[in-house]
């Protein structure tokens, strides 16, 4: 059977994955009675996500006006599901342990390290994302996405760190803002040059050559009963993990905010990596590999989540719905993806 949604009045304590630690904070959504099943709107007009280090001006001003009036949420009204931090704590409900699998009251449910991956993430970002939008009024309102797996894109994109705009996070490994370059494979590397060969080699590998079959790139299958963690893909375990480690910062307890889950949705940078995250498996499904593209599983297709929309109704949502994400409204901006033929 696939995974249910998680039941909100059930939500508990939180820990530290890799310790088992008990964690200080209370990351539980507030319940509600009304849960509508969700359909996805019909899509008028693609939204176009653009790439963070090629944003316009007028795209900046918007994308800061939005999570300056999400952040403050958390002071207007902290319960309101669409405040910056109950949006953050969705992350660390859903990844540290809060939520039981439903009928499972001693299994965990945990969006990483499995197949429901991908799926969770896009879901989130979406919500996210139309959140965003209807807070300045522009449902037209697009989350960038951080172009790591192109040279051009390698380093913190500019616009989250200037200090005095809201996207800035003081919770960043401070050696790696810009213009240091990111570490894609965990290398050490110190040239940048090397770094930048390297990563490319790294997205090689995990959305090619090291890839035979669905499960290597989309994560192990995980189902209602199953154990937490089954495994991971390989660009979650690759990419996906080291942006995080090296985002976060090392002085902190558990590398806050992106280097532990709890955290990690406290950094507006979270979602722009993940926009990018995102967009390797839209990559991904169009390449021409021999490794069929899609799932089939119906305990994958019928896992499910919940999530607030932008007007605050808890919805339920299921994978299968997520899987071309143009349904969904949106597509991202064409730029080179000069991995795809770096062949070492
Ligand atoms: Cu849910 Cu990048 O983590």
């Amino acid at each position: 059977a696939p995974i249910e949604a998680p039941e909100f009045k059930a939500c508990g304590e939180a820990r530290d994955v890799a310790t088992g630690d008990l964690l200080d904070v209370n990351c539980c959504p507030l319940p509600s009675d009304k849960i509508i099943d969700y359909k996805l709107p019909p899509v008028n007009k693609m939204r176009i996500r653009p790439a963070a280090h090629k944003v316009t001006k007028e795209y900046l001003a918007k994308f800061e006006e939005a999570i300056r009036r999400m952040k403050a949420l958390d002071k207007d009204d902290p319960t309101d599901p669409r405040g910056f931090m109950q949006q953050a704590n969705i992350h660390c409900a859903y990844c540290n342990g809060a939520h039981d699998q439903v009928g499972y009251k001693n299994l965990d449910i945990q969006v990483h390290n499995s197949w429901l991956f991908f799926p969770f993430h896009r879901w989130y970002l979406y919500f996210y994302e139309r959140i965003l939008g209807k807070l300045i009024d522009d449902p037209t309102f697009v989350l960038p996405f951080w172009n790591w797996d192109n040279p051009k894109g390698m380093q913190m994109p500019k616009i989250f760190d200037n200090t005095g705009s809201p996207l800035y996070n003081a919770n960043r490994n401070q050696a790696n803002r810009p213009p240091a370059i990111i570490d894609l494979g965990f290398s050490g590397a110190s040239d940048d040059l090397q770094k930048v060969v390297n990563n490319l080699t790294v997205m090689y590998s995990e959305m090619i050559r090291s890839v035979n079959s669905t499960i290597d790139f989309m994560g192990q299958p995980y189902r209602a009963g199953n154990s937490p963690s089954p495994g991971m893909g390989s660009s979650e375990r690759g990419s996906h993990v080291a942006a995080h480690v090296w985002v976060g910062n090392p002085k902190n307890k558990y590398r806050e905010d992106m280097g532990n889950f709890y955290s990690a949705g406290r950094d507006t940078l979270f979602y722009c990596h993940h926009a990018n995250v995102d967009r390797m498996w839209s990559i991904w499904r169009t390449l021409k590999t021999d490794v069929p593209k899609d799932i089939t599983d119906p305990d994958f297709l019928n896992a499910a989540f919940l999530f607030y929309d932008e007007n605050k109704q808890l919805v339920r949502v299921k994978v299968a719905d997520c899987l071309d994400h143009r349904r969904m409204g949106y597509d991202f901006e064409r730029v080179d993806i000069p991995w795809l033929n770096y062949k070492p």
